[in-house]
């Protein structure tokens, strides 16, 4: 058995056509930690105000050696999604450094859709409006932060060989639209066992002396463990799982994000796909329920979906410890070689002008005499009631097909739909015709970037929205019928477009559906296309470059105010502990102690923290042995004074199992602004305290 292992790598390296190398890197990415809001469920009270889990961007680049024309790079960011403008501003400051070979056809970045980390990055109206407009310090903290990842990587690509592996995970995701998922015809959903996938789809890249240089995972899931009551940037159930993983491999000892294994658990096909496994219920009573038949009967009674924990920390580390022990089962299981290029292929595509043939998706054959099209974006009423993930916050039922005369009336202020665009996304009854909104810069993407990226065997369909289950399985299945050996979906990349349903999902209407914003043939279009640069890549022929995505970065209104002054009350100094530890401590004690502040928006402090915990080794030395960005620390901001400019931090640690024993202390950095200008740090802190 070794011995063929050793044979078959031995060959793999001499006789390869194709000789792989990739090089990985992470960096820290985190947004503004303090009074920004929170990109994912629209609602306005989540401002941030801290960190338990920092955001970090993981990269792998690809090529087939020194000499080689094609390269491409791949991120997973824990972030909401990713957009053009962004990235176009990441290309821009790559290019500067190292001419063409970054461009805007092979740089693939995916967001993990974490909802729990600071938005305004994304430009296109609708999205922002419920963050107040743009926020430059959200924008250039993830510039910085990718920037930082894919030239780590870039510097350290190496002779690689990859593996791919796949394990069943039941208990982590459900189906939150099952009703519209049964629209789809009963052939095709008979070839499939689950509502949702339930595959966690592996690849990992050994060295020549087969040691592990980094992972990707993909594994449907909303990242929405973390509900929309949560104020602490998390990169929730698949960012805690990446980090499980990292200190897995580089040893448990190593802090977040500085470990040289990087292990990405990547978005794909999770448009409809929940973690909440427990199910919708009541608020109060607690009684299973859905959105559409108004079930939950006590007055302001919501219908919203949780668990399997208790709360929903608990919640994320269940389903985090499960994606991690699912990839590690395949980790350790034989892979399978995918030899062959490395490839790439991008286009932009203007979807409202698109026509494409219709798809029959029992016989997996495109209609050729069934011509279908694309219309302008819209949203539809269901948008507005938001999911079972996070329910909206207005009287919106999901499942509505019909209109109501004054949202309709308020809809026609900001732009009326014409008798074309409601025959076009019809049966969505249409909340905003976003398509056709001008003021005061445009509200959604009409010109979307789509991708496929190959290593060897495996191709990377990066899509520019959330797929559901059904579309994304629709949408391997064309891939593969176009000579794809293994095709995984890359989700939410480059471009957000919102949801792409099916054909027959559309028709149910619910938020998903109300979310396609190209209309009812969306997904057929995206097939067509995808069909057309799969054929492209494998034979190698250049694609259309397509319209280019509008630029309007000079128009962006924010109304996020400043950080104007921070200020230390009187007889006090920044970083000042205000309230110590106890002296003693056992393991699951949780210790929580109070520095005097400034405004932590003022600098990002990315890969040096604003809390460490710290072990005396001996005399002089403290050695860090937690940082801001691990599951057991908790840093909270809160302003005191706005007027004084006076605000404190509260650090906690909830000491893990296996701590050793001995003496601790917290350690808090922070920057204060100064009321006549300039940024300054600080540092303070806590008595040592013992752990037994
Ligand atoms: C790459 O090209 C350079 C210059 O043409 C050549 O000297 C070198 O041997 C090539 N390297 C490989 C790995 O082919
Ligand atoms: C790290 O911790 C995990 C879980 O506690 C354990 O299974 C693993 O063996 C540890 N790894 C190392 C390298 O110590
Ligand atoms: C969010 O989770 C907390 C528990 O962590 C729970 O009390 C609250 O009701 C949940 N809210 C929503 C809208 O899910």
């Amino acid at each position: 058995m070794t011995m063929l292992v050793v044979v078959a790598f031995v060959c793999a390296f001499v006789t390869a056509a194709h000789p792989l190398r990739v090089g990985t890197g992470i960096a820290d990415i985190t947004g503004p930690p303090a009074e920004i809001r929170f990109m994912g469920y629209a609602n306005f009270e989540q401002i941030g105000n801290g960190i338990h889990l920092r955001q970090f961007s993981r990269a792998f680049v690809f090529d087939e050696g020194p000499n080689s024309s094609t390269r491409f790079v791949f991120v997973s960011v824990d972030a909401c999604m990713m957009a053009d403008g962004l990235r176009k501003e990441v290309i821009k400051r790559l290019q500067k450094r190292y001419g063409d070979i970054y461009n805007e056809n092979n740089v693939i970045i995916s967001g993990t859709h974490t909802h729990s980390t600071p938005g305004g990055f994304l430009m296109y109206f609708l999205f922002e409006l419920p963050i107040l407009g743009f926020v430059k310090e959200t924008y250039t903290a993830y510039i910085a932060g990718i920037l930082k990842s894919i030239i780590i990587a870039h510097n350290n690509l190496t002779p690689a060989r990859m593996e791919f592996g796949e394990g069943e995970l039941l208990n982590a995701n459900i189906n939150r639209s099952p009703s519209s998922y049964l629209r789809n015809p009963p052939e095709e959903r008979a070839r499939y066992k689950y509502d949702v996938d339930k595959t966690l789809t592996q690849v990992r890249f050994l060295s020549p002396s087969n040691d592990i240089l980094g992972v990707i995972n993909w594994f449907p899931v909303h990242p929405t463990s973390m509900n929309n009551t949560n104020k602490l940037i998390s990169s929730d159930n698949v960012g805690y799982a990446s980090i499980l993983m990292e200190k897995a491999l580089n040893g448990n000892n190593t802090l977040p994000g500085k470990g040289r294994i990087v292990c990405a658990f990547a978005s794909t096909n999770l448009g409809d796909v929940s973690p909440n496994i427990r199910g919708p219920r009541c608020e109060f009573s607690g009684k299973v329920c859905n959105q559409e038949d108004l079930l939950c009967t006590k007055p302001k009674e919501r219908c919203f979906a949780s668990g399997p924990g208790r709360d929903m920390f608990e919640s994320t580390k269940i389903i985090a410890t499960r994606l991690f022990e699912t990839a590690m089962k395949v980790l350790q299981q034989p892979g399978e070689d995918l030899t062959g290029p490395v490839g790439i292929v991008h286009q932009y595509v203007h979807m409202p002008s698109q026509s494409a043939p219709s798809y029959d998706p029992v016989e997996d054959t495109f209609i050729l005499n069934s011509t279908v099209s694309g219309c302008l974006p819209a949203m539809g009423y269901s948008f507005a009631a938001g999911t079972t993930d996070g329910p909206g916050a207005f009287d919106f039922k999901q499942g509505t097909t019909t209109a109501n005369p004054l949202w309709n009336a308020i809809r026609d202020f900001l732009a009326e739909p014409t008798a074309e665009d409601v025959q076009c996304q019809a049966p969505k009854p249409i909340l905003l015709a976003t398509g056709r909104i001008k003021f005061p810069y445009p509200w959604q993407p009409q010109i979307v970037s789509l991708t496929i990226g190959r290593i060897g065997g495996l191709y990377i369909a990066a899509v520019p929205g959330e797929f559901t289950s059904m579309s994304g399985r629709r949408l391997k299945r064309v891939l593969s019928a176009a000579g794809a050996p293994r095709v995984v979906i890359a989700g939410l990349s480059n471009t957000y477009s919102d949801y792409i349903t099916t054909y027959e999902e559309y028709q149910e209407q619910r938020y998903e559906a109300a979310s396609t914003i190209f209309g009812p043939h969306t997904l057929e279009i995206y097939l067509h296309k995808y069909a057309m640069l799969a054929e492209a890549l494998a034979a190698g022929t250049e694609v259309e470059r397509g319209p280019e995505p509008p630029d309007f970065s000079d128009q962006l209104i924010t109304l996020v105010p400043p950080v104007l002054w921070d200020a230390a009350p009187w007889k006090q100094e920044f970083g000042d502990c205000v309230k110590q530890p106890q002296q003693e401590y056992s393991y699951g004690d949780v210790v929580s102690v109070t520095f005097v502040s400034g405004n932590p928006r003022s600098s990002p402090r990315h890969g040096r923290w604003y809390a460490t915990v710290e072990k005396r080794e001996d005399e002089e030395a403290w050695v860090v042995v937690a940082t801001d960005a691990d599951w057991e620390t908790k840093f909270m901001w809160f302003r005191n004074s706005q007027i004084l400019g006076t605000s404190h931090v509260v650090i906690e640690w909830e000491i893990p199992q296996g701590t050793p024993s001995g003496t601790y202390r917290i350690h808090h950095y922070g920057n204060y602004k100064y009321i006549l200008g300039g940024i300054y740090p600080y540092h303070g802190f806590s008595d040592s305290f013992e752990v037994r």
